[in-house]
């Protein structure tokens, strides 16, 4: 029996991971900030499945809601097999209009709990000589889009840069790109997402569907569905200025 832990398993891609994972046969341990969601999460999880599942409620915005997972996934006797770096949250304003500490609250959600995570589950799998990480970033990895494309940019490149160094230990590591994604994302950020259109939203289990083959494909990056691979490819080539002020306009300002 092999077990997954995955961050931010409320709801939206990190809920669709744990169905996923469980009708797959791994046990699961659920983490995020609302217990008792994750309790009733884990126990339908339990009940359609026969599989433990498990609820580690936390805080990724603090040093001690970090330090609880890093000590679950640090425990040798319990190893976890897979890690699903997930929880994250978006900003509806522009520059200089979300204040300061809201910006550092996503860098340490979206880069130091990542960090922590990936590292203390990364230790483990390379002395067993096997496991997998996927840290959910974003297509806006790769489009100018504040702190939250930068953050998701930082998680690419830390996590490929990883996957390069682990590469002869067992471990894979695989950042994983969505585009619109029908979740909670952006009711919770405040952000009125009507004008994104309709053939841009993906849906959650599908998204998971694909990450779960290019993991086992052994792949670094996956961008699951070829719509935003052709489209991560226009934005490569089309001019900077372009692609930042499409990207600043779609589902990200309109009024809530
Ligand atoms: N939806 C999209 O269009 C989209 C596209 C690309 C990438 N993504 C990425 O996908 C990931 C999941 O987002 P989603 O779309 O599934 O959104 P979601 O439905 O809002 O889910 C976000 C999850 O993160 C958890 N979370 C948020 N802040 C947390 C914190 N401080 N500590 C612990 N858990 C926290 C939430 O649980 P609690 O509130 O219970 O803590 C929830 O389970 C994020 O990293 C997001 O950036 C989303």
């Amino acid at each position: 029996m092999t077990t997954a832990l995955i961050t931010g398993a409320t709801s939206g891609i990190g809920a669709a991971f744990a169905r996923r994972l469980a009708r797959d046969g791994h046990d699961v341990v659920l983490v995020a900030r609302d217990a008792e969601r994750l309790r009733r999460n884990a126990t339908e999880l339990h009940d359609r499945h026969g599989i433990e599942a498990s609820v580690l409620a936390a805080d990724l915005a603090t040093d001690e809601g970090i330090a609880s997972v890093e000590e679950r996934l640090g425990d040798r006797r319990h190893p976890v097999d897979l890690l699903v770096n997930n929880a994250g949250f978006g900003h509806r304003g522009r520059y200089l209009e979300v204040p300061v500490e809201d910006e550092l609250r996503m860098l340490k959600v979206h880069c130091e709990a990542v960090l922590r995570l990936t590292s203390a589950a990364a230790e483990v799998m390379r002395e067993r000589g096997r496991g997998g990480v996927v840290n959910v970033a974003s297509v806006a990895a790769f489009l100018p889009r504040g702190t939250y494309g930068a953050s998701k940019a930082w998680v690419v490149q830390f996590t490929q840069g990883a996957a390069r160094d682990l590469g002869r230990s067992g471990v894979r590591l695989m950042a994983l790109c969505p585009g619109f994604v029908r979740t909670e994302f952006h009711r919770r950020a405040g952000m009125a997402a009507e004008n994104v259109p309709g053939w841009m939203w993906l849906d959650a289990d599908r998204v998971v569907d694909t990450a779960m083959t290019d993991l086992a494909r052994g792949k670094s990056l996956s961008i699951p569905d070829p719509r935003y691979k052709a489209l991560m490819g226009i934005a490569r080539l089309a001019p900077r200025g372009l692609v930042g002020r499409a990207s600043s306009t779609t589902g990200r300002f309109s009024p809530r």
